[in-house]
C-alpha cells in the first residue's frame, strides 16, 4: 500500500480509484482539469474529531469548518447536516454560509483589517459572533453600533498568544514575527485583552469567548509548541474569568491537516483534543463549550486535482510532463509557499518497470508554474491522467483567472 492511499483514494489494478471510481473514467466524463472531492472522506475527518471530543471533554464540542479552505456549495450542506459550525472570515463567507443553511448562531466570524462596511454586514446577521482582532477594532464596532437599531452584538476576542506554529512562514499567524521575520498582524496582544473585554463590555456588546489560531500545517513536531499556547490560552482564559467575564466558549482555531508528505510526521490529533479538553477541565472555568476551526484537517486529502497530459517534453536533459492547467489556476500552493508538497500519482499506471525524473509544467508563462518538481515517477504518455493529491484544502479556494484560464470544474462524489 502507498503511502498516500486512504478510504478515498487507492489502486487497484496500477490504477487510481477515487472513492471507488476509475480516476480515468471521471476525468472522460468530465473533462481535465477537473477537482474531485470525496463526501466519505469529509464526513470520515468529521466523525473522527467529533469522536474524540466525546471520548476527551464532557463539554460540547463545535467543530468550525474553516470554510476558507474549501467553499464548495455541497461541503457546506453536507457539513452543516452533520452539525458543524462555522468559521467564517469575510462577509461574502458569512453569506455564503447562511445560504447553504448554517443558522447564524454557527457562525463565528473573524475578520483581519477589517472595514466599516465589513462590520455593518455582520452586525446585520441577528445571532452571529463577531471575533475581534485588534483593540483598535473597537473604534469601528462603536462608530457603527450607533448607525443600528440597539441590539445585543455577541463578540469575542482572538488574542495573540505569542508563539505561533506553521508549515511555511507565510502561515504562522500568531507570535510577534514569523519565522522569515514578517511582523505578525493578527490578534490582541496579551497585556491588552482584558481591556478589549472591558471596552466591549462597556459599548454594550456581549463579550463570550477567547479564541487563538497559531498558523496551519502542523506535523507531529510541532505539538510541543502547540500545548504551550494550549496553556497560554486556558491561563489567559483564567484570567479573563477572574477579572469578571464569565466565558462561554473557547476556540483553539485550526491548524492541523492531512499528511502532504511521505516522511512527515501527521500531528496527533486525538492527542491534542485530549489535552486541550484536560487543560479546560482541569482550569475550572465556566467555559460551556470548546471550539476548534479545522479547513485542512477537513477537506485537504478529500479532494484530488486530475490533469490530462498533453506531450511529454525533454530539454536540456529535463523531462517535462506538459499538462492541461495551470497551477494558479489549479493548485496555486506550490507556487505561493515553495515548500508546500503535492504528491502526484500517475492515475493510468500508478507503477512503473522504468522511472523517470519528471517535473509536471502547467500552461502558464511562469517557470515556477511547476505542480511538481523532478519527482521520480514512471515515464508518461500523451494521454494520461495525472492526479495531484490532497487537492481539498486551499487550491480551488486560492484559484486565479491568471493567464486568463479558467477555474476547473468541481465534482463531489
Ligand atoms: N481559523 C482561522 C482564524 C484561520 O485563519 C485559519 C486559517 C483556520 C482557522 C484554518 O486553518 P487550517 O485548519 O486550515 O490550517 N493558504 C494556506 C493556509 C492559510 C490558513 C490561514 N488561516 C495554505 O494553503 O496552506
Amino acid at each position: 500500500m502507498n503511502w498516500w492511499e486512504t478510504d478515498f483514494i487507492s489502486v487497484r489494478a496500477n490504477r487510481l480509484q477515487i472513492a471507488g471510481q476509475d480516476a480515468t473514467d471521471l476525468a472522460g466524463r468530465y473533462g481535465t482539469p477537473l477537482y474531485v472531492y470525496g463526501k466519505d472522506r469529509i464526513l470520515e475527518r468529521y466523525a473522527r474529531l467529533d469522536d474524540a471530543f466525546e471520548r476527551h471533554s464532557a463539554l460540547p464540542a463545535r467543530i468550525c469548518y474553516a470554510m476558507k479552505a474549501n467553499p464548495h456549495r455541497g461541503i457546506l450542506r453536507l457539513l452543516r447536516k452533520r452539525g458543524a459550525w462555522i468559521d467564517a472570515v469575510s462577509p461574502c463567507e458569512v453569506e455564503t454560509a447562511l445560504k447553504a443553511g448554517f443558522p447564524a448562531e454557527r457562525i463565528l466570524f473573524t475578520g483581519t483589517s477589517v472595514s466599516r462596511a465589513d462590520l455593518r454586514s455582520v452586525f446585520a446577521v441577528d445571532g452571529l459572533t463577531v471575533n475581534i482582532d485588534a483593540a483598535e477594532q473597537l473604534d469601528l464596532m462603536a462608530e457603527v453600533q450607533r448607525e443600528l437599531p440597539a441590539k445585543a452584538i455577541r463578540v469575542s476576542v482572538r488574542w495573540n498568544p505569542g508563539v505561533g506554529r506553521g508549515f511555511n512562514a507565510r502561515v504562522i499567524t500568531a507570535g510577534r514575527r514569523s519565522s522569515d521575520g514578517t511582523p505578525i498582524k493578527f490578534g490582541v496582544e496579551a497585556k491588552k485583552v482584558l481591556d478589549v473585554f472591558a471596552g466591549a463590555r462597556k459599548l454594550g456588546f456581549i463579550p463570550v469567548g477567547l479564541h487563538q489560531h497559531l498558523g496551519s500545517g502542523w506535523v507531529r513536531e510541532d505539538f510541543g509548541m502547540v500545548r504551550i499556547a494550549v496553556d497560554r490560552m486556558v491561563r489567559k482564559a483564567r484570567e479573563i474569568e477572574k477579572a469578571g467575564f464569565p466565558l462561554e466558549f473557547l476556540d483553539f482555531g485550526g491548524g492541523f491537516g492531512p499528511r502532504y508528505l511521505k516522511g512527515r510526521g501527521v500531528f496527533p490529533v486525538e492527542d491534542y483534543i485530549a489535552y486541550l479538553s484536560d487543560a479546560v477541565a482541569k482550569a475550572g472555568l465556566s467555559v460551556k463549550a470548546l471550539a476548534i476551526e479545522p479547513g485542512k484537517y477537513m477537506v485537504g486529502d478529500a479532494g484530488v486535482l486530475l490533469l490530462g497530459v498533453e506531450y511529454v517534453k525533454e530539454s536540456y536533459g529535463n523531462i517535462f510532463a506538459c499538462v492541461d492547467g495551470g497551477t494558479f489556476n489549479t493548485v496555486p500552493r506550490p507556487a505561493i509557499y515553495l515548500s508546500a508538497h503535492h504528491e502526484i500519482v500517475n492515475a493510468c499506471r500508478v507503477e512503473g518497470q522504468s522511472k523517470a525524473r519528471i517535473t509536471v509544467a502547467g500552461n502558464l508563462c511562469e517557470t515556477g508554474d511547476v505542480f511538481g518538481r523532478e519527482r521520480s515517477m514512471p515515464l508518461p504518455g500523451s494521454g494520461d491522467v495525472l492526479a495531484v493529491l490532497c487537492a481539498g484544502a486551499y487550491c480551488r479556494s486560492m484559484a486565479s483567472n491568471f493567464n486568463l484560464r479558467e477555474i476547473p470544474r468541481e465534482v463531489l462524489i
